[in-house]
């Protein structure tokens, strides 16, 4: 380099020794930016180089510019290939320290169970669809004529007495059963028919083993030409017994409700765990009285029909041996959990 301006290729020599240098110290990426920002940034050594070009005679200044350019390509060029190492070995750390054991077991997750009274319901829909019933549910919040005038309970009848009802307005109230929605239920339908419907009825009841202000019922009605009490307590056999097993025994008993004529009360023989046997009462039931068609335009001269309402928390009572009502709603996981894996689900 024999030149008239040695100053400045001494200058190139050394900034190329630093740079170079520099780089191989550099030892993750943003120490390699600073190397660059340091050489080839705007205000960076190797710049600098370039402007002080212009202070040189036109006659040098073609092989100085062409050595300052080359110092400024070898930099870039290093920079790119130490920038890719390190790209890679950041890479390589990451990929170990972040590793995931896609082969340890997962932590489970604790699931529900479905609720006992969930499950009868379940259970005894089925059962009635098996034998061709509609599945139906209605409102909660009734008029009174749905839940009493329409089922032949007349307004200062003491058959209202039986059900100490919550009223939350002038003439709405919780419904005290199921059997609001046999009306609704023939007011859409047309006979021959059959329909059970599950839901929460609501009795204003004192706390205790054997009440509860909120229950479930599930309703069931059929009408049809010529129905009696042979059908009726065919009909219930079948249920209890799918319900209950084979062995199940049932009695009716003279009972009376408004809108069922005649009524009666049926019974289940069950044997206790000392081995005797015991009558227990299950359900109200009847042949619907012909006041009850007449409400929804139906025909009592053509048509006839039986009907019953079985209370879902007495069921499960005897069903799963639980002697205290309270059990059923107090949310103890301890007891809920003896229901695991009944069901369908
Ligand atoms: N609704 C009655 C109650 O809650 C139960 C009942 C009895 C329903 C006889 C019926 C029936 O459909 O025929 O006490």
């Amino acid at each position: 380099m024999t030149t008239a301006n040695p100053t400045l290729f001494d200058r190139l020599e050394e900034i190329r020794k630093e740079a170079l240098q520099n780089l191989s110290q550099a030892a993750d990426l943003r120490a390699l930016d600073e190397v660059r920002v340091r050489y080839l940034g705007r205000k960076g050594s190797i710049k600098a180089l370039q402007k002080s070009l212009g202070t040189l005679t036109a006659e040098e200044r073609p092989k100085a510019g062409a050595a300052v350019n080359e110092l400024h390509n070898e930099v870039e060029g290093e920079i790119d290939k130490k920038k890719k190492i390190l790209e890679k070995e950041a890479l390589g750390r990451r990929l170990t320290e972040e590793r995931l054991d896609i082969t340890l077991p997962g932590r489970a997750e604790p699931a529900g169970v479905p609720h006992p009274i969930s499950l009868l319901i379940d259970e005894i829909t089925s059962i009635f669809s098996r034998m061709g019933y509609d599945i139906y549910t209605h409102r909660e919040i009734e008029t009174d004529y749905y839940n009493f005038e329409a089922l032949n309970f007349p307004p200062d009848h003491p058959a209202r007495d039986m059900q100490d009802t919550f009223f939350v307005g002038e003439d709405l109230l919780l419904r005290s059963h199921t059997s609001n929605a046999q009306i609704h239920y023939m007011e859409n339908h047309k006979p021959p028919l059959r329909v059970v419907v599950p839901g929460r009825c609501y009795r204003c009841d004192a706390v205790d083993a054997t009440h509860l202000p909120l229950f479930h019922q599930v309703e069931g009605l059929l009408v049809g030409k010529n129905i009696s009490m042979a059908h009726l307590k065919w009909t219930l056999e079948t249920f209890l017994k799918d319900l209950f097993g084979a062995e199940t025994k049932i009695r009716l008993r003279p009972s009376f409700f408004p809108f069922t004529e005649p009524s009666a009360e049926v019974d289940l023989l069950r044997k206790t765990k000392d081995g005797k046997e015991e009558w227990l009462e299950m359900l109200g039931a009847g042949l619907v009285d012909p006041n009850v068609l007449l409400a929804c335009n139906i025909d009592p001269e053509e048509w006839s029909g039986f009907a019953f309402g079985v209370g879902i928390e007495r069921l499960a009572m005897v069903r799963y041996g639980i002697t205290d009502i309270r059990m059923l709603y107090d949310n103890d996981v301890r007891f809920l959990e003896q229901f695991r894996g009944q069901g369908a689900t």
